[in-house]
């Protein structure tokens, strides 16, 4: 294995805390971007990234369900356990899936409890006014809670489908009138998912905390993608405000071609891939094994 520390911080790099990220506002943007796994937490941590969000996206990008719906409590904690396992700097975020903050308040609060006691900094859950009730019982268990607000896939979905957010004056003061709630409570930050760049503007300048966006413009403090996205790792849904810096599964599939190709033609394995007996023990070896064939076909061994 590789032991290079391609980590772009010349010391240690410092653990961020809520209050860093908080802090960032008006300063530096935030980076987020979505992580599931070990490697590539590892990967995202040594490239830089603020936030790692373990998104219900998980679901959909891992696991290969239609949508965040299906996803369970068990799933995102092995997701936020390998996560944790392979961030050191950035903040933490699990999302918590549909079903495990609805019911009552107590059932939201232990599974919160279970995602920080898995590695997770903070919990994220969608809803704005009608959750209220929800995050303010997180929050006093000292949980770090995030919003997200806007397109809320989790139930957008069995409504109206992914649509586009806050393109009415209507619905542009109901999005900021919950931006303000959840700001009130204590939440830390807000994701806008797919809200009009102008309202995703007017809430960001009329917070303290940062506005996270996905599909909501430049205005946002900070932006967030879901990681397979950006690296062209996913093919079944591509919304427009996806920007794809690679096309990973390209470079994978050219990859496996070659493998394969290599394997058919016994190119591979070569000799730096393989070990060696020495040589001494390789001819004790024959020798044992010619005294053995001799053995047993001597008549004397098939008498006995
Ligand atoms: O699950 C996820 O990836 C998310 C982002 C879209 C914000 O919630």
């Amino acid at each position: 294995m590789n032991n290079n520390n391609n980590n772009h911080h010349k010391t240690k790099p410092k653990k961020l805390a809520i209050s860093d990220i908080i802090s960032m506002k008006n300063k530096e943007k935030i980076s987020v971007i979505t992580s599931y796994d070990y490697w590539s937490a590892k990967i995202c941590d040594n490239a830089g990234i603020d936030i790692l969000l373990v998104g219900d996206s998980g679901g959909m990008v891992m696991l290969g369900y239609d949508s965040t719906i299906p996803v369970n409590m068990k799933e995102m904690l092995m997701f936020t356990k390998a996560v944790a396992a392979g961030a050191k700097r950035p903040l933490i975020v699990s999302d918590m899936p549909f079903g495990s903050y609805q019911i009552d308040v107590k059932h939201a609060v232990k599974n919160a409890i279970q995602f920080i006691k898995s590695g997770g900094d903070a919990v994220k859950l969608e809803g704005g006014i009608e959750m209220i009730d929800k995050i303010k019982a997180i929050l006093d268990m000292g949980i770090p809670v995030m919003g997200h607000i806007g397109l809320k896939p989790q139930t957008t979905k069995l409504w109206e489908g992914y649509k586009v957010q806050g393109n009415t004056a209507l619905s542009g003061t109901k999005l900021l009138r919950e931006a303000r709630e959840l700001e009130k409570v204590g939440v830390f930050a807000i994701v806008l998912e797919m809200v009009t760049l102008e309202v995703a503007e007017l809430i960001s300048k009329n917070l303290k905390i940062p506005t996270i966006g996905i599909g909501s413009g430049p205005h946002c403090d900070g932006q967030v993608l879901v990681l397979h996205d950006m690296l062209n790792l996913y093919d079944k849904i591509k919304p427009r405000f996806v920007k794809s810096y690679i096309d990973l599964s390209e470079t994978i599939l050219n990859a496996l071609h070659n493998y394969i190709s290599d394997v058919k033609t016994s190119k591979f394995p070569e000799d730096q891939h393989s070990y060696k007996i020495q040589n001494k023990e390789y001819v004790q070896l024959s020798k044992t094994r010619k005294s053995m064939r001799k053995k047993s076909s001597s008549p004397l061994r098939k008498n006995e």
